[in-house]
């Protein structure tokens, strides 16, 4: 079994190309729309509305770590509430309404199990989801959802109205354990993005890679480990450097990374070969967007490249990953989105890009590869 196979969950050795990704996709939305005809439309309008129980009770279980207590094999709830500190009751009816929506297996002895699902949640999972669930289910960020139709009514920023600051610096600098779960959400994410783009990319002609806005530096560290002879460096605020250290020195590339404190508004280290903006340019609005593009571009020497990693948003109703995360910037960001194919392609215009290609990954993100339209 490949890596990409167990970070990705795949149940067969083979890695589908995206175009069968896609189709299966596709495949997975007909069925449910198929399934929503089936059902009286009351009962879709309560499927959809109860979304809120299925995010609380995921954050319950996971936060009471049942997945880890169950690593060691199936258990009555008096024994899980026993491990956990929790109320065997109400833990047996949150568990029991989790089972009946395919999370966690409750067995013919009334003994409830792990299964495929609530595996990939567990602590010590060496791909774990657990840090998503922590993210999305937490208080702090269940203020912000509160405070979404205060965003959709035009009045301002739901994060501003939630916590009187912006996004970063709630994470960054109010709540450190909020920004803990965001920083660890992000890096577990984007390691299997990264694993993706570290094998799917061509880094022919690189030497020295710049990962800008690139968090804890997960990504860098996993390109850095695939591809041994790279120096890498990383463009972050100072309020990441303790982090990314940790884990250049985990993942034993601390001799060949750097960590550089900045601002991408501001400047990013000129002369790499090859720039990363990583899910960075969906938490802005156009007009940061081509700032931060313009400042990589002025520090790009002729032969230097830039990939932005983002999945785009499909046209029409056609269900799409990008359409929810697009959500998420709603909340989270003041014109933060995600874009379609010819929203990315005018920003590339508006801050002198050209685009020279597209790969796709198996996750079905992008990547963008730019290049200086003045080099092209
Ligand atoms: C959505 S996270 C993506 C992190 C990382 N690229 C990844 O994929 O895991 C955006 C990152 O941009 C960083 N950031 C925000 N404003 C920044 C600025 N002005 N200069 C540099 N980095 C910034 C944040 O600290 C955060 O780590």
């Amino acid at each position: 079994m490949s890596e990409v196979h167990e970070a990705l969950g795949l149940p067969v050795p083979i890695v589908p190309p995206p175009t069968v990704t896609r189709a299966m996709t596709a495949t997975r939305r007909a069925l449910g729309r198929t399934q929503d005809r089936m059902t009286v439309p009351f009962q879709v309008v309560f499927d959809r509305m109860f979304g809120l129980l299925d995010n609380k009770a995921l954050f319950i279980a996971v936060e009471l770590g049942v997945p880890d207590v169950l690593e060691a094999g199936p258990l009555p709830v008096g024994r899980l509430a026993e491990e956990t500190g929790a109320d065997e009751d109400a833990l047996d009816r949150v568990l029991r309404y989790l089972a009946s929506r395919g999370v966690f297996r409750l067995g013919p002895d009334g003994r409830y199990a792990n299964n495929a699902v609530t595996d990939v949640l567990r602590r010590n999972h060496p791909w774990s989801w657990r840090a998503w669930v922590l993210l999305i289910g937490s208080p702090w960020n269940w203020d912000i959802w509160k405070n979404l139709e205060v965003r959709v009514r035009g009045e301002g920023s739901a994060t501003e109205a939630a916590h009187g600051c912006d996004f970063f610096t709630y994470v960054n600098e109010r709540d450190p354990a909020a920004g803990a779960a965001f920083n660890e959400a992000m890096a577990s994410g984007s390691r299997v993005q990264a694993l993706l783009f570290a094998e799917h990319y061509d880094f022919e002609g690189v030497r020295h890679v710049c990962d800008v806005g690139g968090g804890s530096g997960s990504v860098l560290a996993r390109v850095l480990t695939a591809h041994p002879a790279l120096r890498g460096t990383l463009l972050e605020l100072p309020a990441l450097a303790a982090d990314a250290a940790r884990v250049f020195s985990e993942t034993g590339v601390a001799e060949r990374a750097e960590f550089v404190a900045g601002d991408f508004f501001e400047s990013v280290p000129a002369g790499c070969d090859l720039y990363l903006l990583f899910s960075v340019i969906h938490d802005w609005g156009d007009e940061e967007c081509a700032r931060i593009l313009q400042t990589v571009a002025r520090a790009m020497k002729p032969g230097s490249r830039l990939a932005v990693v983002e999945p785009h948003i499909e046209r029409g109703a056609a269900g799409n990953f990008a359409k929810a995360t697009d959500l998420l910037m709603l909340a989270f960001t003041d014109d933060g989105r995600e874009r379609t194919l010819s929203e990315f392609a005018a920003l590339w215009r508006r801050a002198g890009l050209t685009e020279r290609r597209r790969i796709v990954l198996p996750s079905l993100f992008d990547v963008f590869e730019l290049v200086v339209a003045s080099n092209s």
